[in-house]
Parts: C-alpha cells; sequence; structure tokens
C-alpha cells in the first residue's frame, strides 16, 4: 500500500524485476524525510538544550522555562510559569529592568560573565543573550538564554592562580639570592669593624648594621617561603583543624565565635601537617584581624568528586573554607592579596597569603579567595592522594 501510494503510473507492473526496481524507488521516496519537522521536534530541541532557555512574555512574565533553565533556577516550569520574573529572580532588579528596556526597545543584548543572584544566597555566572521577538500567541516576548559559565571561568582563574604564583616565586629567588650573598658580607664586615673598635659610641654604628642586616635577611627568607621539604604523612584534616581552632581561640577576642561545619566523610590526606596548620592559620589570622572585636569565623570541610585544579584531574580533593563575615576585602586590593608584600594592614608585611599559597603548592594544592562585605571565604583546595591505594 505504502509502495504504490497514490500514484500508480510509474509502479504498474510490466516486467518482474522492473516492478521490484520501482517498487524500491518508491519506498525510498516515503522513507526520505519530510521537509516539515516531525511535530515535537522544537520541545525536545530545549528539552535537550544544556543553556537554559525562558520565553517572557511582554510584562515580564516567564512564559517558557526549558528543564535546563529549572535546573539554573532550582524550581520547576510548572510552578513559576506566569510569576513576573521579579519574584522568581528578587536579587535582580537591575537585569530585570533591562529586559523591560529590551522590549520596548526591541534591541537584542548580550552580557558575559554576569553574577547571577538567585534564591537561597546562591550565586552563579552566566552569559546571558537576550532576544526580543513577535510570538503570535504571546505578542512581544523577550527570548532569554544563560549559559552557566562558573565551571570554565574557575578552571581558567586556578591556571592563572598556579603560573601567577611560579612567576612570583621564580623572581623572588633571583632577587633573594642577590641579596642574600652581599647581606653576608656586609655583616661580616661590621662584626670585624665593630671587634677593632675602641669607642663604645661608635659600636652603636656597627650594631645597627649588623642588627639591620639580620632583619633583612629574616625577610628574604620569609619572602622566600618554606625551605625544607614537606614531611608528608597520613593526616586528618580535622585534627589540623582543631589545632588550628585551638590557637586562633587564644588570640581572638572574645566577641568572636569560631564555628565548626566538619563533613567526617574526608578520608586522610598525605600532607606535612605542619605545613597545613601553618597555611590555615595564616588565613584565619587574617580573618579575626578583619574581624576585630565580634564576628564569626567559620571553618568548613568537603569532599569534592572528579574535581579539576589547573590543568589536573583528581578523584577526590578535599575542601576547606575558612569563612569570616567581616568587612571583606578592597576590590582594589582583591587581585593582589596572594602576592607577597601586598597588605590592606597598617604594620601587616603581606606575607602571610602568600607563604600559605606557598606551602599549598608544596602539596599540589591550591587557595582561592572569594570576597564581599559581610562573607569572605578562602578555600583550601587539595588533592587526596593516598600512596598506598591506588584505587582512589
Ligand atoms: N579575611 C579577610 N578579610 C579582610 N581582608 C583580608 C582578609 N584576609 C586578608 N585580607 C587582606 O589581605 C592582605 C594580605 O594578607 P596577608 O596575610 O598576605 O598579609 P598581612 O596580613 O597584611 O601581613 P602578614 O600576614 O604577613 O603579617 C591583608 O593585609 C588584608 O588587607
Ligand atoms: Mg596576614
Amino acid at each position: 500500500m505504502l509502495v504504490h501510494g497514490h500514484r500508480p503510473g510509474p509502479c504498474r507492473p510490466a516486467a518482474r524485476c522492473a516492478v521490484q526496481v520501482r517498487r524500491d524507488n518508491c519506498i525510498q521516496e516515503a522513507m526520505r524525510p519530510k521537509i516539515r519537522p516531525p511535530q515535537g521536534l522544537h520541545e525536545r530541541i530545549l528539552d535537550n538544550e544544556t543553556h537554559a532557555v525562558m520565553l517572557l512574555d511582554d510584562q515580564v512574565r516567564l512564559a517558557y522555562l526549558n528543564p535546563a533553565g529549572e535546573m539554573l533556577l532550582s524550581a520547576s516550569a510548572r510552578r513559576v510559569t506566569g510569576q513576573p520574573l521579579a519574584e522568581i529572580l528578587p536579587g535582580e532588579p537591575a537585569l530585570i529592568e533591562a529586559f523591560r528596556d529590551s522590549l520596548a526597545s526591541g534591541h537584542p543584548f548580550t552580557e558575559r560573565e554576569r553574577r547571577l543572584e538567585l534564591p537561597g544566597e546562591r550565586n552563579v555566572t552566566v552569559d546571558c543573550s537576550v532576544t526580543p521577538l513577535h510570538d503570535p500567541h504571546l505578542g512581544y516576548a523577550l527570548l532569554v538564554e544563560m549559559a552557566q559559565v562558573d565551571r570554565h571561568l574557575r578552571i581558567e582563574r586556578e591556571e592563572q592562580l598556579i603560573n601567577q604564583h611560579a612567576a612570583t616565586r621564580a623572581l623572588i629567588r633571583g632577587m633573594a639570592h642577590e641579596i642574600k650573598n652581599p647581606l653576608g658580607g656586609l655583616r661580616g664586615a661590621a662584626q670585624l669593624l665593630e671587634a677593632e673598635l675602641d669607642d663604645e659610641s661608635l659600636k652603636e654604628y656597627t650594631g645597627i648594621i649588623i642588627h639591620e642586616a639580620d632583619r633583612l635577611r629574616n625577610l628574604v627568607n620569609r619572602l622566600l617561603g618554606p625551605h625544607s621539604r614537606p614531611q608528608k604523612r597520613m593526616v586528618n584534616i580535622h585534627e589540623v583543624l582543631e589545632r588550628v581552632r585551638q590557637l586562633l581561640g587564644i588570640e581572638a577576642p572574645d566577641g568572636i565565635r569560631i564555628v565548626r561545619d566538619y563533613d567526617p566523610s574526608i578520608p586522610e590526606l598525605y600532607a606535612d601537617p605542619d605545613q597545613l596548620i601553618q597555611a590555615i592559620l595564616n588565613i584565619g589570622r587574617n580573618a579575626i584581624q578583619a574581624l576585630g572585636e565580634h564576628g564569626e569565623l567559620r571553618l568548613a570541610t568537603r569532599v569534592l568528586r572528579q574535581y579539576t585544579l589547573g590543568n589536573r584531574r583528581h578523584k577526590l580533593v578535599a575542601k576547606i573554607a575558612i569563612t569570616d563575615d567581616g568587612p571583606g576585602i578592597p576590590e582594589t586590593l582583591m587581585e593582589q592579596i596572594f602576592y607577597p608584600m601586598v597588605s590592606g594592614r597598617a604594620g601587616g608585611s603581606g606575607l602571610g597569603l602568600s607563604i600559605a599559597q606557598s606551602l599549598m603548592a608544596q602539596h599540589d594544592g591550591l587557595i582561592e579567595c572569594d570576597s564581599r562585605p559581610g562573607r569572605t571565604t578562602f578555600t583550601l583546595l587539595i588533592p587526596v592522594e593516598n600512596p598506598d591505594d591506588t584505587d582512589r
């Protein structure tokens, strides 16, 4: 039936084999895809699209949301369809105003790497494209596409941090070498001179030279960071954190609360416990200094699976987050805090974070920072490498 269809001519039998050939041709014709897309194809494409797609009506109400959009907004399409977007994204009045402008002017726009504030204090970074269109049912409408770019940006930023750190270390090593050699000579000469001097009042000057030379040598040594190889062994990260908590508790004023939020499922780390204590202590001290008399310091641990650090993928990574609710890091300082000798504090030498980053580098790890007024988090990421357990 399919073979002949309603066009009997070409398939009418003349000889048996000719009929067969024509019949094959007819079958191929019938199987050729129709020009019109099958019903529901557009829906299926949108359902499987990895970017969030939403359609807004002329009142900036949500008329459609695809499954990737549901994931982004953590809301079911059925629940939020028809709601004003201003209610779904209450933290984004400026974005909603930009949507209104686009609807009114008919101009499309794209915003790259926009930080989007989602309900439940969630923040994501998205590339957002907005296209005004005319829909036969909705009238003027807005097609909004959002691609989450956090992961991509994170990997890029981490690679940058690792490279930046390596370049700084190389520079410091070279400079330290150039300073330390003549400094040794200077100090030795001052000592010899001091031994020859009879006049006590002149010894004061040689004393100053020796004292300042020592101060400079100590500074250069601190700049060089950890010079001993890490003494790695299997370490329980929570024991390390408890030690830090104890030390910070002694230093912190009474108005500062230290809160713990540990994930007990973290396996032991192959690390140098003293170096870990030093790194976390440097970060915790900064937080306490920033908090002043009152505030909260939170020590949290989590485990991340299949996580890429720099360009290496690790099966398990331990995440240690140190968060304070202090004033935050000034924006002008933010890009440079891991550089040595960068300080925003009167009397600060600006070495704490640079040393902590070096200590993490010795563990193939990394420190990241995210800060805004009221919430500053330093995150230490350390691969869980258990030399006895290759199955991890
Ligand atoms: N939790 C935080 N809140 C606000 N600012 C911070 C925080 N942590 C670090 N900073 C800023 O980053 C700067 C650099 O910190 P870093 O520990 O490297 O040096 P420092 O504390 O100034 O000196 P040092 O630690 O060598 O005594 C600090 O001076 C401070 O301005
Ligand atoms: Mg410090």
